[in-house]
């Protein structure tokens, strides 16, 4: 019956296609790790009872209706896609506006090393009761402890330690939201523990169904801190095997308002996607199928996902940029938005096997190089805020988080085996799930806010 619908809506252009050398390392980023995706990325918050995609089958075709939030329509024509021939002179024009508008960062976080580091995480599975129960990497059992004792140094300047008053003082009678997939829940929770080795946070909202959308006070602050779920910024009608949809129906023309509504409350945003776009996906733009990524069942030609990321990313960047201006900002306030860019996974080893992350110690440098994809998906996120800052009206912020090189040496970071508690209890038994994309709490996403506090209060 989706077929039916995807018949209706051929695609009708090539310009997504890659040459065959990248097609190929991108496709098989996407086979090696697909199935633990889909475990990893759907199932532990897959608990929902009540159904994001309905179905309907009406004369014999399948019409996919959201039966959540508004459906709001962006003028496709405000918003022109880039033609791939074009694409060069549109980052020229970007490259050209960021010279003139924002300065350059005063440190380059995104250049360094890990270096040994005696002093102990400021929290841990005892002592902060936010850790979500597959990074909760020690209480599982956890052997090893040496993934807790290494600190990123920038190359050419100094990344302090993270201070809970620093940055509990900046979030006084602010409210800061994290917006995104479940890398943004792991950083957002991260912080959260953070910041509670000083002052507890009190949970004072949650979506009731699938602690999607949650929402932290301090109460000796005034500060707030909330996630809301948003694995494509843009509005998505979630696959439900359940109901035989296997893909993702992703909107690019149509926002999420479920966080993006609630932009003029926010001070700042931390926004962190990515992965969600390596699995099966339909994009949709002015009503027509524009990509699809793992169709095969549907004869369509495969399109990479790079350039729907783009998409996403850009359009999302540039409707902030529109409401700030149009929502009669606040002269006061400055808001600030941190894009936090890829975080890379680490599953090693024979993919069809065991594909888990056993290393005890992060890579040296020039040790291992980010991916195509990994590398592709940070570029897109630092070119997109360049454009966004260069376009951003006063009061209003943009700063790339680009943890994608420092991410990347830390396999050793990884819950692995120890998503679960006590994972070789029973023996070795059948093969054992390993969670190769998240990461322990405490440890090396504690750095992501290290390089948060830096930029917020910068
Ligand atoms: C956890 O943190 C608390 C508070 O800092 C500390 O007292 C305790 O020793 C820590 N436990 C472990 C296992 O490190
Ligand atoms: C508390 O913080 C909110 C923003 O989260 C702000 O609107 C409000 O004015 C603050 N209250 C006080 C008393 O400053
Ligand atoms: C896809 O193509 C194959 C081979 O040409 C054909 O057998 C199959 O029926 C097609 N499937 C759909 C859904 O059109
Ligand atoms: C990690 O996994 C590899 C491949 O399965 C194995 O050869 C190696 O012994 C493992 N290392 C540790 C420390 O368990």
């Amino acid at each position: 019956m989706v077929t039916n619908f995807l018949q209706n809506h051929h695609l009708q252009n090539s310009q997504f296609l890659l040459p065959k050398r990248q097609f190929v390392t991108y496709a098989l980023y996407a086979l090696i790790p697909l199935a633990l995706f889909h475990y990893l990325l759907f199932n532990p918050v897959a608990t929902a009872k009540k159904p994001v995609v309905v179905v309907q089958v009406r004369e014999g075709a399948a019409v996919i209706i959201s039966s959540h939030h508004e459906h709001v329509r962006v003028n496709a024509k405000q918003l022109p896609i880039p033609p791939s021939d074009q694409g060069d002179e549109v980052l020229k024009k970007d490259a050209k506006a960021e010279q003139v508008a924002a300065p350059p960062p005063p440190c380059d976080y995104s250049d360094g090393e890990w270096v040994p580091d005696a002093r102990p995480p400021l929290y841990n599975g005892t002592s902060c009761a936010t850790i979500k129960d597959g990074q909760n990497c020690m209480a599982h059992g956890r052997p090893d402890t040496g993934y807790l004792y290494w600190r990123w140094r920038p190359r050419r300047c100094d990344l302090p330690a993270f201070s809970p008053d620093a940055f509990l003082g900046w979030l006084r009678n602010k409210h800061l939201a994290f917006v995104g997939d479940s890398l943004a829940r792991n950083q957002a929770e991260s912080l959260l523990c953070l910041l509670a080795s000083r002052s507890p946070p009190e949970l004072v909202y949650r979506d009731g169904e699938e602690n999607r959308f949650r929402r932290w006070a301090f109460r000796e602050h005034n500060a707030t801190v909330s996630i809301f779920w948003s694995p494509f910024l843009v509005k998505v009608a979630e696959k439900a095997e359940h109901a035989g949809v296997r893909h993702n129906n992703v909107f690019l023309d149509s926002f999420d308002e479920r966080w993006l509504s609630r932009l003029g409350a926010l001070d700042a945003v931390v926004l962190s996607i990515g992965h969600w776009f390596l699995i099966p996906g339909i994009y949709h733009d002015a009503g027509e199928v524009v990509g699809c990524h793992d169709c095969a069942e549907f004869n369509h030609t495969e399109i990479p996902f790079f350039g729907m990321f783009k998409q996403a990313v850009h359009r999302t960047l540039a409707e902030i940029n529109r409401r700030h201006v149009t929502g009669g900002a606040d002269k006061n306030k400055n808001k600030v938005v941190a894009f936090t860019t890829f975080s890379p996974a680490h599953f090693e080893g024979e993919w069809d096997k065991a594909g888990a992350c056993n290393k005890t110690r992060p890579y040296k440098n020039g040790e291992k190089e980010a991916g195509y994809t990994e590398a592709e998906m940070r570029k897109t996120v630092v070119e997109e805020v360049a454009a966004a800052a260069a376009a951003a009206g006063p009061g209003l912020r943009f700063a790339a988080l680009d943890v994608t090189t420092l991410a990347n040496l830390r396999p050793d970071g990884h819950p692995g085996p120890y998503m679960r508690s006590d994972p070789f209890a029973g023996g070795a038994g059948p093969r054992v799930q390993n969670d190769c994309v998240h990461w322990c709490l405490p440890g090396a996403i504690d750095t992501f806010n290290e390089i948060l506090l830096q930029t917020i209060t910068s």
